[in-house]
């Protein structure tokens, strides 16, 4: 290629950026000539044929489709699978405050799922029989009143109620409310792996890379508490096979939680309602104060 040519490829990247020199929201215009320059190196270093241009374009449209307003969203997908939804996580909790962890929100949560008493049963299929309990604390330990924790996890087929629109309405999900302690408990089942969909554009890209689809058993927290930010974050079975290779990179050592085996005649058996055997698993969550 002549120096020339080099020389014009270069100068069309500065143009681009240079267009958007008038940009009146100095963020937008921030965000907009970054893109173009990254989006330009890339392009400068793979050196795509025109087909792949347009293999690219139809990648992306195809993922625009497979969005709706309810329950897909497929360009969250792709951002999970690319690790940009947990590098986003990542530098918005960049300081070490002593709250617990944060991880992906994924796309399954649904508002406004019916508030639980305290130990309430939320599954309505069939699994082990789990409860899952601690409490809620502020940074420095005093426990959080009245904190709402939104929880929802798949039944053992792998699917989300709402996205398995065979399963009853508020299965696996529901709204727990800490109690004058701060404790909470919820009585469910053991969560499952499972693989995020793969019949669109992000599982042929996991299929054509190698990569698998699956996510380390885990059950989802929202917890929102008067006075304190909100935590998005997952409790994941530390005994799970896919802990080290979670298709959305979501596992942080810190979120992990033993299942443990407890006997029929377990105290928490009978104060919480178990018939037979159960498990246990106990974590307490701490919230940064707002
Ligand atoms: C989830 O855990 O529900 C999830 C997260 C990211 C992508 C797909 C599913
Ligand atoms: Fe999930």
């Amino acid at each position: 290629m002549s120096t020339d040519n080099k020389e014009a490829e270069l100068a069309l990247t500065d143009q681009v950026v240079a267009s958007f020199a008038n940009t009146r929201d100095e963020r937008l215009r921030t965000l907009m000539q970054s893109l173009v320059r990254h989006m330009h190196a890339f392009v400068r270093e793979v050196e795509p044929t025109e087909a792949e241009w347009m293999t690219a374009i139809r990648f992306l449209t195809d993922t625009g489709k497979m969005c709706d307003d309810l329950v897909r969203q497929e360009f969250i997908l792709l951002s999970d699978t690319l690790g940009v939804s947990m590098l986003v996580d990542a530098i918005n909790h960049r300081y070490a405050t002593g709250a617990t962890d944060t991880t992906v929100f994924g796309p399954f949560y649904i508002r406004g799922m019916p508030e639980r008493a305290y130990g309430e049963n939320m599954a309505f299929s069939p699994g082990t029989p789990a409860l899952v309990h601690g409490r809620v604390l502020s940074t420095d330990g005093t426990p959080v009143v009245d904190a709402v924790l939104d929880v929802w996890q798949t039944a053992e087929n792998g699917m989300y109620s709402g996205q398995d629109t065979a399963q009853p309405h508020g299965n696996l999900r529901g709204r727990f409310r800490t109690d004058a302690e701060g404790r909470y408990a919820i009585s469910t089942i053991v969560p499952v792996s499972y693989p995020i969909p793969t019949d669109g554009p992000v599982g042929r890209m996991l299929d054509a890379t190698g990569r698998h689809p699956w996510r380390p058993a885990h059950l989802h927290f929202m917890i929102d508490a008067p006075g304190h930010r909100t935590l998005v974050t997952h409790l994941f079975d530390e005994n799970d096979r896919y802990l080290n290779s979670d298709a959305v990179f979501g596992v942080k050592p810190s979120l992990m939680v033993a299942y443990r085996e407890r006997a029929a005649d377990h105290e928490l058996g009978r104060r919480f309602g178990f018939k037979g055997p159960f498990r246990e698993a106990h974590y307490d969550f701490a919230l940064d104060r707002s």
